[in-house]
């Protein structure tokens, strides 16, 4: 079955943000190590990128390493960060060329020099960009992006910049690092994992989930349709009864 022709593109989710896991077990699944099968995910980065572009999404969100991340061996660090600089500087052109815009959210200071530089140059690059927002989480967790959003309002009212009770949920949004992006709709995880491991915590208050157990390498775009189908067909109630929707 074709799934894209399926998919009603009048009822798109705006914003997708994918929980990218599953690597490790991919890996370990064909006697490799853990860092072959952050290598073999590269593709189903591109797909998911190339999927969600054509499709017209506006704004895709890639958990790409988190806060709690560093703890990793190593090794396995610095791979990943190797791997980063190597992909972006290999897809720059071609998202560029594609018309998508690329940023980051995250304690993105903490990334090696190499990685600072070319992700500076590639959103340089991009930035004036249109058809879709690509967000890289990269040294992201939600409680990071919580914490660092209060230090700001904070200082923003001590230096007399915002008024403490002007300080709502529309105000608060703006000091987050996805400001002026909407929530995403949409969250997707692979490798079955049932939890959001301190991704957007404060944006996901209404998402839909939807957990594959496919493990991430192995993501194509049929998988980003069949997600958005399932998201097609939920009813977001948003605390509202069923009947209250269909009046
Ligand atoms: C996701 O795959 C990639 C990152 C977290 C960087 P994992 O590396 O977590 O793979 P598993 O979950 O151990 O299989
Ligand atoms: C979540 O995956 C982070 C990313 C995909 C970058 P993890 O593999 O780190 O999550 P946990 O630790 O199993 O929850
Ligand atoms: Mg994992």
């Amino acid at each position: 079955m074709n799934l894209r022709e399926n998919v009603d593109l009048n009822n798109l989710p705006k914003h997708i943000a994918v929980i990218m896991d599953g690597n490790g077990r991919w890996a370990k699944k064909r006697g490799g190590l853990r860092i072959f099968g952050h290598q073999s995910a590269i593709t189903a980065v591109r797909e998911t990128v190339e999927a969600a572009a054509e499709l017209g999404v506006e704004c895709l969100t890639l958990y790409a390493f988190s806060t709690e991340n560093w703890s990793r061996p190593a090794m396995e660090v610095s791979a990943l960060m190797q791997l980063l600089v190597s992909s972006i500087r290999k897809e720059a052109s071609k998202l560029n060329k594609n018309n998508i815009r690329l940023t980051t959210i995250g304690d993105t200071a903490s990334l090696p020099a190499a990685c600072q530089n070319e992700l500076k140059e590639a959103m340089e690059m991009t930035k004036d960009n249109t058809r879709m927002t690509l967000v890289l989480a990269l040294s992201y967790s939600g409680r990071w992006d919580i914490t660092q959003a209060v230090q700001k309002a904070a200082r923003d009212v001590a230096q007399g910049n915002l008024k403490e009770q002007d300080l709502n949920e529309k105000a608060f949004e703006k000091y987050l690092s996805t400001a002026g992006l909407p929530d995403p709709e949409l969250l997707i995880r692979t490798s079955g994992e049932q939890r959001i491991s301190n991704f957007l915590l404060w944006q996901l208050a209404y998402t839909e989930l939807y957990i594959m157990e496919l493990l991430w390498p192995d993501f194509r775009k049929e998988h980003l349709y069949e997600a958005i189908l399932a998201y097609q067909n939920r009813e977001r109630r948003f605390g509202k009864t069923s009947e209250q929707l269909t009046k």
